[in-house]
């Protein structure tokens, strides 16, 4: 195993680096001090042909712009929505931005677009530090991230976040990788097989909002209890999705309890590759680029970010957590290590 660093550009006028993790049978994952991001995965195919499997950009200032999708950042300090851009955390009410209509999304601020520090670096890992002062994007308590990214020999990519913070708060990290396991350019993910482990998702109003509600997958598009083609039904209407957006939804894990599980299954037929998720949290949003336009011409070459080219499998608490008592959460206690792990196994069909 190795790791090699080299200089992808400059955003902002700060150096963005690129820290390349191989292993033995050269298979290897790029991480970029950029939002803590994943960069490129590179993994074998059936015929043991390497392609890269994850969306992203040539021009490092791509990633800071939000409407190409926070491709392979890490998010936080909250992932996914807030409604109203407001919550009350042990009877305060903290107020963040909305930067998405009258909500926050992602947290919304710098979380995702800042250069992220190294901490540590070993023969397999790397682990990225960010510090986010008390009041940060209107969240409460100092608090430090540490991401460690590690790969294996046998192409897991395991995602260890610790927050440590100077008194109560909350977190919801995640990653936001679009992957594309077919390594060919221009292909959808509508030919990729999926299957979550989840009976239940969490219903949505006409602004993608939590209601508090949990809906029944069975019966309705948004089964994915065996594995079978995402294309199947992505363009039925069905209320929880928008227009032509197909899924962008929450799943409630039948895994609560805090345990390390499986969480999801993707693969594609055509070149073999297949994609375990697994994680401790109890929530997972499946987004498969709806929102991407169809004429961005954005990219790694000639491989573009655009309508439904990946698949988004981000780890998380229920969206709006903060203001629905009834979804599950664990918080983050003053001086004591809050962890979250998340991996994403390679392997072939
Ligand atoms: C959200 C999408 C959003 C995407 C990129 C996903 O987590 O659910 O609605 O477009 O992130 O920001």
């Amino acid at each position: 195993m190795s790791v090699t660093k080299t200089l992808f550009g400059k955003v902002n006028d700060e150096e963005v680096y690129l820290y390349t993790i191989m292993n033995k049978s050269g298979a290897s994952v790029a991480l970029q001090t950029l939002g803590a991001g994943v960069h490129a995965i590179n993994v074998p195919d059936r015929d043991g042909k390497l392609a890269d499997v994850v969306l992203g950009f040539d021009n490092p200032a791509d990633y800071i712009n939000p409407d190409y999708g926070y491709q392979g950042l890490s998010v936080g300090r909250w992932a996914n929505r807030i409604r109203d851009g407001k919550f009350i955390f042990e009877g305060t009410e903290y107020t963040t931005p909305q930067n998405q209509g009258t909500w926050t999304l992602h947290g919304g601020g710098r979380f995702s677009f800042t250069n992220w520090e190294v901490a540590e670096t070993g023969e397999n890992f790397v682990t990225f530090s960010r510090f986010s002062p008390d009041g940060e994007d209107g969240f409460p308590a100092n608090m430090t991230m540490k991401i460690k990214y590690t790969f294996t020999e046998d192409n897991i990519l395991r995602i260890e976040y610790t927050v440590l913070a100077d008194r109560n708060t909350v977190a919801n990290p995640t990653n936001h990788t679009y992957f594309n396991l077919s390594g060919v350019d221009g292909e959808t993910v509508e030919d990729h097989s999926l299957q979550i482990l989840a009976d239940y998702f969490t219903e949505t109003d006409a602004s993608q909002l939590a209601t508090g509600e949990l809906g029944a997958v069975k019966g309705t598009m948004m089964d994915f209890t065996t594995l079978h083609k995402i294309g199947d039904r992505i363009n039925e209407p069905f209320r929880a999705c928008l227009g032509d957006v197909g899924y962008d939804n929450n799943y409630c894990l039948r895994n609560q309890s805090g345990d390390f599980a499986l969480a999801a299954v993707l693969q594609h037929e055509g070149s073999g590759r297949k994609l375990e998720v697994f994680t401790d949290l109890p929530g997972i949003q499946l987004y498969c680029g709806g929102w991407l336009k169809r004429d961005y011409t954005v990219g790694k070459g000639t491989n573009l970010v655009t309508y439904r080219r990946g698949v988004a499998l981000e780890t998380q608490f229920y969206p709006d957590a903060l203001n629905i008592p009834a979804f599950p959460l664990w918080t983050v206690k003053a001086n004591e290590a809050f962890k979250t792990v998340t991996e994403f196994r390679f392997s072939v069909i």
